[in-house]
């Protein structure tokens, strides 16, 4: 059912309802990626994605739902997207609360997305001071040497500034050297950040997967599939985030 922004906002603790209009007026809320300043705005909160300083916003009490999907090439995490193109979102089928993706993947990139309605936990999680190390294995163009790898471990210029070190490992190298495969670590997550960096070795990526965000792994999950999260794993994310 529709309702009106500014009383959502209200709803979900994020404001009084003047202030939730006040925010809304001054452009800090996004439905469905696109700053919504008219206040008579309605959005259907089963349908409509609602960001608050690009946070999520979720009405508290909802039961809390973690989810881990293989996310496929060809797919964008951000809820509904000007371009048609399909969103992640599309492939969860069964699931009645809101749930929105933990930070995000490239269109071209597969592999472990965490999708959540706990908005607290995803603020946690994406903010840069709980970074918690990504697994990703690339398939790269050429084979670095040593230098390269080097480079890439100690920190690469990206868009003007040096990269956290990073821990690369060459896992297998194509008979002709077109391609190897490598596994890459890193403990920050800027945007398009392995491909920049890979980029910078001048060895750019031909395919990337993300395997494991901190302990918790991809496994054999087929891709475009997804399940819910043990309690285990919920926990080790929650302990993660209250550093
Ligand atoms: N780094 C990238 O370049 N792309 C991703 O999707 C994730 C990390």
């Amino acid at each position: 059912m529709e309702e009106r922004l500014q009383k959502y906002l209200a709803e979900a603790g994020i404001a009084s309802r003047r202030k939730s209009e006040e925010w809304i007026a001054s452009g800090r809320v996004k439905v469905n990626g696109v700053v919504v300043t008219a206040l008579g705005t309605k959005i259907d909160p089963q349908k409509d994605q609602v960001l608050f300083d690009d946070q999520p916003v979720v009405i508290s009490g909802e039961k809390k739902i973690y989810l881990m999907l293989h996310k496929p090439e060809g797919y964008v995490t951000t809820a509904k997207e000007q371009f048609g193109r399909p969103a992640v979102l599309d492939l969860v089928r069964d699931v009645k609360q809101r749930i929105f993706p933990v930070g995000r993947l490239d269109y071209d990139t597969s592999g472990l997305l965490l999708l959540t309605n706990d908005g607290e936990l995803t603020y946690r999680l994406t903010h840069p001071k709980y970074d918690v190390d990504k697994t990703y294995i690339a398939k790269l163009y050429g084979v670095p040497d040593d230098m390269d790898l080097q480079k890439f471990r100690r920190g690469v210029m990206v868009d003007g500034r040096k990269t956290r070190p990073a821990k690369i490992r060459i896992l297998e190298i194509e008979k002709d050297r077109r391609f190897c495969t490598a596994e890459i670590i890193l403990h920050e997550g800027k945007n398009r950040q392995v491909r920049k960096m890979c980029d910078a070795i001048k060895h750019p990526v031909a395919q990337l997967k993300r395997v494991a965000t901190g302990t918790l792994t991809l496994g054999d999950l087929p891709k475009g599939a997804y399940r819910p999260l043990t309690e285990k794993e919920v926990q080790y994310l929650k302990q993660l985030s209250a550093k």
